[in-house]
């Protein structure tokens, strides 16, 4: 049997990068997948694909940003499989920027997408899973939520926030069987990173990350499919940090 059949596994921002990736193999596994995005397009095409190749799958378009879109969204996976196994709260922007050179509608506006997003996931999302008596949430942080670089004061400010909320879940609803851990990758290439080549990338990873190595999608996708998977049955409240070596650093 593979490690995921019978089981439902809900990813926001399924049609991109990480969570599309993430989505198409939790899929192999077995798992029935939604794919959640504000880019119906996107999501569509990966829920096509992923049932055309053999796999469950079915697309939810939803800003996640939205509350009331999020109590339906919950409602309607309920509605439709009477389950959630996994919410992967995965759906993030990486705005660049100081507390000068930032507006506070943009401030606000990460942080409404990359923490304040995973406050309503869960908020939505644990009544279900308490129901069925239990469950397994990520999120995903980031190295720079867990220690900031220059320029970055939004996208830090609410990785920290999305940090500390793993922990706030972990510990409140341990005892309802539900796990909450954070997933922290370093630099990947996905489209979120596209404006980003050239040299100025080349020595800001010769600069931050200490291992060679370019990390995969696929680095990311195989620790969120442990941490959902009961041989991380004990590990809860923790940074899973996937990023060659970049904030275990001082200086490289
Ligand atoms: N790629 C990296 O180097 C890297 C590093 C650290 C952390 N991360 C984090 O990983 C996560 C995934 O990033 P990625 O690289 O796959 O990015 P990506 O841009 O490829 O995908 C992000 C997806 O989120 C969706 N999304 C954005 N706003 C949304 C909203 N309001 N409602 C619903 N969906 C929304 C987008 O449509 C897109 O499909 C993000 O949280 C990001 O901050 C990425």
């Amino acid at each position: 049997m593979k490690k995921f059949e019978n089981k439902v596994v809900a990813i926001t921002g399924g049609g991109s990068g990480l969570g599309k990736l993430s989505c198409e193999m939790f899929a192999a596994e077995g798992a029935t997948v939604c794919v959640i995005d504000i880019n119906a397009q996107t999501a569509g095409a990966v829920a096509e694909s992923i049932v055309s190749a053999g796999g469950k799958a079915k697309a939810f378009a939803a800003d996640i940003t939205n509350e009331s879109a999020m109590e339906k969204l919950f409602a309607e996976i309920h509605d439709t499989y009477g389950r959630l196994d996994v919410l992967f709260n995965n759906a993030g922007i990486s705005p660049i920027g100081t507390v000068t050179t930032t507006s506070y509608a943009d401030f606000r506006k990460v942080l409404a997408i990359d923490m304040e997003s995973i406050f309503l996931g869960c908020k939505y999302a644990i009544p279900y899973m308490e129901k069925q008596g239990g469950g397994v949430i990520l999120n995903t942080v980031g190295t720079f939520g867990l220690k900031p670089i220059p320029n970055k004061v939004g996208y830090a400010c609410a990785k920290a926030g999305a940090m500390s909320l793993t922990r706030s879940v972990a510990i409140d609803f341990a005892r309802s069987n539900i796990r909450c851990n954070a997933i922290c990758p370093g630099f990947v290439d996905t489209p979120l990173n596209k404006d980003f080549t050239g040299e100025a990338r080349e020595k800001f990873l010769d600069s931050y990350q200490p291992m060679t190595l370019k990390i995969q999608p696929e680095d990311i996708a195989k620790t969120a499919l442990f941490l959902a998977s009961d041989d991380a049955r004990a590990i809860t409240g923790q940074a899973v940090v996937i990023d060659g070596g970049t904030e275990a650093c001082l200086y490289y």
